[in-house]
């Protein structure tokens, strides 16, 4: 049923839109349709064609009673908006359709499972969000929320639970042909963990037990989860709230981390081998993945961070964007991430150099430039015995902005660094991170979507990624070393009408 506010919503969008043009936005990133953006939700695979919700507040570049906004795709590259899915315009969603999941049921229907949020106010006036999963059937288009909403509650909680945070639920398929879903929730006096449900028909849920906590290691609340096999082991992905950074780990506050392991199906345990950052830079959070048809396990995050993500006007028309769609795999233990390989079909105008020799220099060269770009660099000492000190790439350049990448060997460490790409704000704008190299042997790429820079460095070993605000006239790139390098170059221009 689709209500009155959620047809002014719809209605709203539609006229918002026509206001943005095609070059304020990124090109093949998707972006908020009208107003704000947070979360991917609901990220499936349906009826042929690829399926996007996301935390949504249409009528303000800011966060604020939290909708679901819709765009479809065949390749996760080119996306058409549909109209808001969800609205809070019911009784036990009226604060807010926090974020959720979507799964294909057996009879056709394309069933959202989201949080339902409704504020409660203590004695001292203080605003509480009491959670509870709620349910919707589509058709891809429109979606009625169920009667019996919501499905699980406070109720559903184990001992010690809090109906404060309680959210965010994933749903997979088991082996045995009924569902799981695994739903974020605070501990009392313990910090984040997730909880595991069950169900036969993805609407009565049943309780199975806590399979992960956190007990205060990782940050304190943890929200957002996905949980898949890939490469013969179990991923655990989820974003936690007021993180500790741990070296050159977990420096965003509110960061996601992925959990590689094992799961025993049958016992429904899971067992950590490792953990790190999904992301190095600073704009990455509240990913969710997708299974191709072809088996590829695609994953898609809020570009943004939620430290600094508030500090526009907001008359801007539209806010918040998504990552790129990276591919996963695990190698020694590791998490690749490499762009969606349907993304190199958006590639023209080849533009390589072979073997440039810099020593203690910056220099452009010619037909590299742009803001809408992909830039493959293999650097290699000239000597193998007198490593350089320091490379780094700058790039939306002009005289007064840019951003850069700088490797240092000897350290083995990459930074990001946006502090001159506009801001006006005393924030953090850098990053570093450790990378594997060989003696200053290091391959670094780079994809520009005007206001967005994301690294994948060695094949997607590690991944930095950051949002930028600068002006699209600022489109030089330039190279720099202290010491003696030499660098292979491949630079295609981006054409998202391709
Ligand atoms: C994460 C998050 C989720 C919540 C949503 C609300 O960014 O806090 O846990 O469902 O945003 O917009």
């Amino acid at each position: 049923m689709i209500t009155q506010v959620l047809r002014d919503c719809r209605k709203y969008e539609e006229e918002k839109e026509q206001f943005i043009t095609e070059k304020e936005r990124p090109a093949f990133h998707l972006s908020s349709r009208a107003g704000w953006m947070n979360d991917p939700n609901g990220f499936s695979y349906y009826k042929g064609q690829y399926h996007m919700f996301y935390q949504y507040h249409p009528f303000d570049s800011h966060w604020g009673p939290m909708h679901w906004g819709h765009a479809v795709s065949n390749d996760l590259l080119h996306w058409t908006y549909l109209p808001a899915a969800m609205a809070p315009d019911m009784p036990y969603d009226r604060n807010g359709c926090f974020s959720g999941c979507a799964i294909e049921l057996p009879d056709g229907q394309h069933l959202l499972m989201y949080t339902g949020v409704i504020h409660e106010y203590t004695k001292s006036g203080e605003v509480r969000e009491v959670q509870t999963q709620c349910l919707a059937f589509g058709d891809g288009m429109d979606y009625t929320k169920y009667e019996g909403n919501p499905v699980l509650t406070e109720k559903d909680l184990p001992l010690g639970g809090s109906r404060y945070a309680f959210r965010d639920p994933k749903i997979w398929k088991h082996a045995d042909g009924s569902y799981r879903c695994m739903i974020a929730n605070n501990r009392i006096g313990h910090g984040g963990r997730m909880l595991l449900y069950k169900s036969e028909d993805c609407i009565h849920w049943e309780f199975v037990k806590s399979l992960v906590e956190n007990n205060y290691r990782l940050g304190l609340m943890w929200e957002c989860p996905d949980f898949f096999e890939l490469d013969g082991k179990q991923v655990l992905l989820a974003s936690s709230q007021d993180m500790l950074p741990k070296g050159l780990e977990y420096h965003n506050g509110n960061g996601t981390f992925y959990m590689i392991g094992k799961y025993d199906q049958d016992e429904e345990v899971f067992k950590e081998e490792t953990n790190h950052s999904i992301d190095y830079g600073i704009d990455f959070y509240a990913p969710q993945t997708v299974l191709t048809p072809d088996g590829r396990r695609i994953m898609i995050g809020w570009m943004q961070n939620w430290d600094t993500c508030n500090l526009h006007t907001a008359s801007i028309p539209w806010f918040g964007q998504m990552s790129l769609p990276r591919e996963l795999s695990i190698k020694n233990g590791v998490l690749y991430q490499t762009p969606i390989r349907e993304f190199n079909d958006l590639r023209c105008d080849e533009r390589a150099y072979e073997e440039v020799k810099l020593e203690d220099d910056e220099i452009e060269l010619p037909g590299i430039d742009g803001r809408m770009i992909d830039l493959t660099i293999d650097l290699k000492p000239q000597d193998p015995m007198r490593i350089y000190q320091k490379f780094a790439l700058r790039f939306a350049q002009d005289d007064e902005f840019h951003t850069a990448i700088s490797f240092r060997p000897h350290e083995s460490t990459l930074k990001i660094n946006r502090k001159f790409s506009g801001s006006r704000r005393a924030i953090l704008h850098q990053r570093r991170a450790y990378v594997n190299h060989n003696n200053g042997a290091l391959r670094l790429r780079l994809i520009l979507d005007r206001y967005s820079a994301e690294v994948f460095v060695n094949d997607g070993e590690k991944v930095m990624s950051v949002t930028i605000t600068t002006d699209l006239s600022a489109k030089g790139i330039s190279f720099f070393a202290d010491g003696a390098l030499i660098m292979d170059i491949v630079k295609y221009t981006i054409d998202p009408k391709k």
